[in-house]
């Protein structure tokens, strides 16, 4: 990798391009790439791409590179329309990819992931250390070409990029809801486009057991339903990964979240069964027992043969949420814990984990746990994925432990990207010694399965990952909140066309709603309407939908739904804007506002007539009603805003009181997004009177305060 005064080249390069002059010429803009390269300089020319690309590889025997590029090609060619065969095209771009060495087969997570990318009109260059670097060049050069009127072209530019974190993370959770090979292989597609490189494969909790054991068979055939994957299958998926790059750390979740193992091995768990396949969320019971030899044969088996079928060192062995419950209940179990000095169950449980680290150790691998394995008396190679916040991985750094951040990256808590994009695994570097910070290796964002099914879980993970894909890979000081969202708009695009389900589930979900195809009249009105709605954040779905288990097909509104309304945060956005901006606000953004709150009524008022005749519509009967009133008391708080009049007090608590309706939990658990921004429209019209007399600063205080509903939500704990 040329890193020698590699900046310094670039720009002269750049300089000397724009003396002699490129085909074309426009303003630099901020190139849409992300997640955002470490280092970018743009010049004002730009290179044509008429025939699309031709690649040059400096080790053209690099299989991991030779199908990238044919990959690339597969991308470019259904985005443009452009269909020459890259290597015949007479005014092809050319690009010529210059590696110094090949990953192994089975990344480590210790490579050389940098890439430079110099692009002129002559050509591209991308050369780094290793081919996965370079798998991260082509990832961001497609994402580069812009097509301006009829024609395509990149910008000139020279990146620099390398990954701020080595571990680039998501977990998917295959035990809850059973994930096919083939969800997770585009989901994989989709990892590589923002260059995360590790998936986590949660294969196995109360609800399933989800790998052939060689084994032990039974595990699987009596803990699986006949969901999992065959060894055979998961060797294909990891050398899939490997192929872009990633990496894939199998997690086998014990002593807890173990009601699948002992359905065939009651003799393990700590209280006698029998164990029938749990179907409902939460936390369980049934823990294995740790006093009993025959649980650390059964675990030498099972994760010795599995230490084979995964190449990567790290294993996860969970190690969260043992309640207690049945080892507090098994006198043998305390009897145990007395006459081995190990004082109370934590003591237990540092004393089952040191056994299992000797037999992952026995096996060349790294043991990973959860929060709750981090004990002083185990070895510090160990590694703690925290998601349990902050503390916890200020207290595990300093105990000497590896660290990888999961809280703040739980995307199944449907909350909006920003919120994500904000976590950062370090979390205050000013509070972390510098050997503490040394210990943190990266985060990734976890998909846990209770609601999502192979048709919605793309939905669920994108495009919001791509945002924290950013904050693992983008330097820190990569903050700023619109730009995110800007190039997530963009970047949403690239993953579809990776194979990506987010933006195509959609259809498949709306039949669902009306049993039927989507021809009907009204059928705009819901599509508006689900667009308006998001689901419910946390765990709450759980106590609003108490009948729903792992039997129950995820076909409602609340999947329908995205984890972030688009339409809303816009809407927001302009809310803002408009509130916020000057001392009174704009006429025209005041009319566009009301414009969109009368469009979505309308969209609204259709939903009863719709569901008269598509029972499955009935469940947005109440949200709809709850959209209304929140675009009437929107429309009513804008018009008092454009006529520069101050709502009555009588008038602002009719619209804060129909608000809080609107928010109310309803079981279609979903939420009208739209609230918050409306409850600042209502706030700013019932204080128009002493807008004047306040500093913009105050004034935003003053609105934000008026706008908090009366009583904040209050939020299930966190179970998974
Ligand atoms: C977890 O969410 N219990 C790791």
């Amino acid at each position: 990798m040329p890193r020698k005064n590699s900046f310094a080249t670039c720009l002269c390069s750049l300089i000397a391009l724009a003396c002699c002059g490129v085909a074309l010429r426009a303003a630099p803009q901020p190139l849409d790439v992300m997640p955002a390269p470490s280092q970018v300089r743009t010049g004002a020319g730009r290179a044509a791409l008429a025939d699309g690309f031709v690649f040059t590889l400096s080790d053209p025997a690099d299989a991991r590179l030779i199908l990238a590029t044919g990959r690339f090609q597969a991308r470019w060619n259904a985005r443009s329309g452009l269909s020459h065969p890259g290597n015949a095209a007479p005014s092809a771009l050319q690009v010529k990819v210059q590696t110094t060495s090949r990953a192994p087969e089975y990344p480590t997570g210790s490579e050389d992931e940098s890439y430079e990318l110099h692009v002129s009109a002559k050509g591209v260059i991308l050369s780094a250390a290793t081919d996965l670097g370079a798998l991260h060049g082509l990832e961001t050069l497609l994402q580069l070409p812009r097509r301006d009127g009829g024609s395509w072209s990149l910008q000139e530019c020279d990146i620099l990029d390398r990954p701020r974190f080595a571990f680039r993370g998501l977990l998917i959770d295959v035990a809850r809801h059973w994930q096919p090979a083939d969800v997770i292989r585009r989901n994989v597609d989709a990892m590589a486009v923002v260059k995360l490189n590790v998936l986590h494969l949660h294969l196995t909790d109360d609800q399933g057991f989800r790998i052939e054991s060689r084994t032990h068979p039974e595990l699987q055939t009596q803990g699986s339903d006949g969901h999992f994957y065959t060894q055979a299958e998961m060797a294909d998926l990891i050398r899939y990964a490997a192929l872009r790059g990633i990496r894939v750390v199998p997690e086998f979740d014990v002593p807890g979240h173990t009601t699948s193992w002992v359905v065939s091995h009651p003799e393990l768990a700590s209280l006698p069964g029998p164990y029938a396949i749990e179907r409902w969320w939460g936390v369980f019971n049934p823990v294995l027992d740790p006093t009993k030899e025959a649980t650390y044969a059964l675990l030498a088996d099972v994760l010795g043969e599995m230490a084979a079928l995964f190449p990567d060192r790290m294993f996860h062995i969970g190690g969260d949420e043992n309640n207690g419950v049945q080892w507090n209940a098994n006198p043998v179990i305390q009897a145990f814990i007395r006459e081995h000095g190990l004082h109370d169950n934590p003591g237990l449980h540092a004393y089952f984990n040191k056994r299992l680290n000797a037999i992952l150790e026995k096996a060349g691998k790294r043991m990973v746990g959860w929060d709750e394995i981090a004990n002083p008396q185990l070895p510090t190679d160990i590694v703690i994925d925290s998601w349990r916040g902050t503390e916890a991985i200020a207290s595990s750094t300093a105990l000497g432990f590896d660290c990888l951040r999961a809280n703040g990256f739980y995307i199944d808590l449907c909350y909006p990207a920003a919120s994500h994009y904000l976590a950062d695994p370090v979390p205050d570097p000013s509070k972390l010694t510098q050997s503490q910070l040394s210990h943190i290796l990266g985060g990734e964002a976890t998909m846990w399965g209770e609601w999502v099914s192979p048709e919605t879980i793309d939905s669920r993970i994108w495009p919001r990952t791509a945002a924290i894909a950013e904050r693992l890979w983008s330097p820190a000081s990569v903050t700023d909140v619109s730009d995110m969202y800007r190039r997530l708009a963009t970047v949403s695009l690239r993953l579809d066309e990776a194979g990506a389900l987010h933006l195509r589930y959609r259809d498949g979900m709306l039949r669902h709603l009306v049993g039927a195809n989507l021809g009907f009249p009204g059928s705009e009105s819901l599509r508006t309407v689900v667009d308006l709605l998001e689901p419910v954040k946390q765990y709450r779905r759980g106590t609003l939908q108490i009948w729903s288990n792992q039997l129950v097909p995820l076909i409602g509104l609340a999947d329908a739904t995205l984890p972030e309304s688009d339409l809303a945060r816009h809407f927001s956005e302009d809310v803002e804007a408009a509130v916020f901006a000057g001392t009174r606000a704009d006429s025209a953004a005041l009319a566009s506002l009301r414009e969109r709150l009368k469009a979505w009524n309308a969209a609204a008022a259709d939903i009863d007539g719709i569901a008269d005749v598509y029972p499955g519509v009935r469940e947005a009967i109440v949200p709809a009603a709850g959209l209304r009133a929140t675009a009437a008391a929107g429309i009513e708080a804008l018009d008092a805003l454009a006529a520069g009049r101050t709502l009555e007090p009588e008038r602002a608590k009719a619209a804060r009181a129909a608000l809080d309706g609107a928010s109310a939990d309803s079981p279609s658990a979903v939420i009208v997004p739209l609230v918050p921004p409306v409850r600042l429209l209502v706030a700013a019209a019932s204080a128009q009177d002493r807008r004047a007399a306040l500093a913009p600063q105050a004034w935003q205080d003053l609105v934000r305060t008026l706008a908090l509903p009366e009583k904040p939500p209050t939020h299930s704990k966190h179970y998974n």
